[in-house]
């Protein structure tokens, strides 16, 4: 039941091909293990259960001293033997399976595959969509858009220290490694909205370190896609946004973040261009509304200790111009 409350980020729920092969790759572990689990309580059963019509310190009829026949004793080392034997070569079946399970994940092709660079930050996922056509380029933070039924190739590296990118729903863990680069393919089947967290363990911040995967269909994501590529509106002159813009654009925000058709290009935080069509902030811990993208703004440090986004020191006239302004990059 667990499962069912989780299954944004579960691994027995396979949205795509490479966590199904895993799914049935567990499964398979699963039940072999429920054969040895009852397979052993039952011999455990049978020996507590077994009824001796001696004594065992009394001396066997055959031999004088010794506690069991000469038959008996080749009766245990024979089970004993059969155990060992049946373990082994349980381990071997396991092994292979798995073998044989990682070269399946391995194993996928398209020609002309999406590729979506992720690297990992302390405590965020930069996501890059890379295009031969630097115009058709473009950044994002902690969500990641993919087209339903389609092969995408994920690449990855880290910013800092080692990260684990892990979408349940859709592969494995892959590790992202300071200075190298690995590749991996992922493929949703169904669209939907996965849940990923980081999973191997990169500092205080690391249980803050989500993202989503949101697979839709081929339309809704070139839709997607063409917003994305677009710089930021320039809201209407005298409006609440542009005064937000200028108070946004005159104080540190511009160090640390870009938002692209602006002076701001900062690379130390995520990409603001569009930071609104997101629905969470701070790397998934909060869903992106009023409240909580003003709190994050006054006093992320509250919220993320250690983070890198300073806790700032605004006026309230101040923190409402600028979030106006951030809900406004849609
Ligand atoms: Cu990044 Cu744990």
């Amino acid at each position: 039941m667990l499962f069912l409350l989780f299954n944004d980020h579960s691994m027995t729920e396979a949205m795509g091909r490479q966590a199904g092969i895993i799914a049935r790759e567990w499964w398979f572990f699963f039940w072999i293990a429920v054969v040895v689990f009852i397979a052993t309580m039952g011999a455990l059963a049978w020996a507590l259960m077994k009824k001796t019509d001696r004594p065992l310190e009394e001396p066997s009829p055959q031999t004088s001293g010794a506690k069991y026949t000469a038959h008996e004793e080749r009766g245990m080392t024979l089970a004993v033997g059969s155990a060992v034997g049946i373990t082994v070569i349980i381990l071997f079946v396991l092994l292979f399976h798995s073998m044989l399970t990682g070269k399946a994940i391995r194993r996928f092709e398209s020609k002309n595959a999406i590729t979506i660079q992720v690297m990992g930050h302390q405590w965020w996922w930069h996501v890059i969509y890379q295009d031969p056509v630097s115009s058709q380029s473009f950044q994002t933070a902690n969500e990641i858009h993919i087209p339903v039924g389609e092969p995408v190739v994920i690449l990855t590296s880290s910013n800092d220290v080692i990260h684990s990118f892990w979408a349940p729903n859709l592969t494995g863990k892959r590790d992202l490694i300071p200075g190298y680069q690995t590749a991996f393919w992922i493929q949703a089947d169904k669209p939907g909205r996965y849940r990923g967290q980081c999973a191997e363990f990169c500092g205080h911040q690391h249980a803050h370190m989500a993202f989503y995967v949101i697979a839709e269909e081929k339309a809704d994501f070139e839709k997607w896609k063409q917003q994305q590529i677009q710089p930021a509106q320039l809201p209407a002159p005298g409006s609440a946004q542009d005064k937000g813009m200028q108070k946004f654009l005159a104080g540190p925000c511009v160090m640390c973040h870009t938002v692209r058709g602006t002076i701001a290009g900062g690379a130390i935080g995520p990409d603001l261009t569009h930071v609104a069509s997101r629905t969470t902030i701070a790397a998934g811990t909060l869903p992106f509304d009023h409240l909580n993208l003003q709190q994050w703004i006054r006093n992320a440090q509250s919220i993320k200790p250690g983070a890198k986004m300073p806790a700032m020191q605004l006026t309230d006239e101040d923190l409402n111009a600028i979030s106006t302004y951030v809900e406004s990059l849609k």
